[in-house]
């Protein structure tokens, strides 16, 4: 068995697995011979992922939850979901985020994207990481962002969900060092996904690599 099947397998459960990071993790985790638990609210887009990954890899098993992660059960269904599962990884890949002047957009989207982006990626964390410590090994891939990193105005709480992300990540990586638990917070910068429409954001150039300074300027 390769190393990172041995402390991380047999396997993972990805949330947002159905678009953008997420399924490409997916993929990616489907090389190494990982079984996954696939999450998202988009069940053809999940049944599409499993049926591709196990077109690919025979041994690959998946498994589908349809989960809205806004809800407040959502995170014990799951566990329930996984409880006879030897799960060695969690990526917690589902968020979005929202754009615009702060005091003009609704509240109900932003307290959705508190509970989803923060809320249950904790809980998940919480739950997963002492499953993990049971077991002696194990990782958690917690989702932050580029814009964790300072306050971003017009995407004030979107870039505070992700401080939130960034900073848990970080406190954990430390703490459950000594549980043989690894703890990785993903920060990307603007990257081309579904996530940029549901946020109504343009990213514009940003996402053009042809118009990011010249390698000699990055040195
Ligand atoms: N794209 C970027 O530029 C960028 C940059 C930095 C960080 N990120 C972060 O990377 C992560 C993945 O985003 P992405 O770029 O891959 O965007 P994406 O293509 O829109 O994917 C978002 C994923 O989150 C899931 N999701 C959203 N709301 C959900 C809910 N209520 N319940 C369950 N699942 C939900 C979506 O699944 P369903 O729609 O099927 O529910 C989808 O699988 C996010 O946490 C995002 O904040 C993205």
């Amino acid at each position: 068995m390769n190393p990172f099947m041995k402390k991380y397998g047999p396997w993972a459960v990805v949330t947002g697995a159905s678009s953008g990071i997420g399924c490409a993790l997916a993929r990616q985790l489907a090389r190494h011979g990982m079984n996954m638990v696939l999450v998202g609210r988009s069940v053809d887009a999940l049944n599409r992922l499993a049926t591709e990954l196990h077109v690919a890899h025979a041994k690959c098993e998946c498994r589908i939850l349809a989960l809205d992660l806004n809800e407040s059960n959502s995170v014990a269904a799951l566990l329930d979901f996984t409880k006879d599962l030897n799960v060695g990884l969690l990526i917690a890949s589902a968020g979005f985020g929202s754009s615009g002047p702060f005091l003009d957009n609704p509240i109900e989207p932003e307290l959705e994207m508190l509970d989803v982006n923060c809320r249950s990626l904790m809980e998940l964390s919480w739950h997963f990481g002492n499953r993990l410590s049971k077991r002696g090994n194990g990782g958690l891939v917690l989702l932050s962002s580029i814009v964790s990193f300072q306050g971003t105005p017009w995407s004030a709480h979107y870039s505070a969900t992700k401080a939130y992300v960034q900073t848990l990540a970080e406190g954990l990586a430390m703490e459950l060092r000594s549980k043989n638990i690894d703890v990785l917070a993903v920060a990307p910068g603007p990257t081309k996904t579904s996530f940029a429409d549901r946020a109504g954001m343009s990213m514009g150039s940003a996402l053009d690599p042809q118009r990011l300074p010249p390698r000699s300027w990055l040195r």
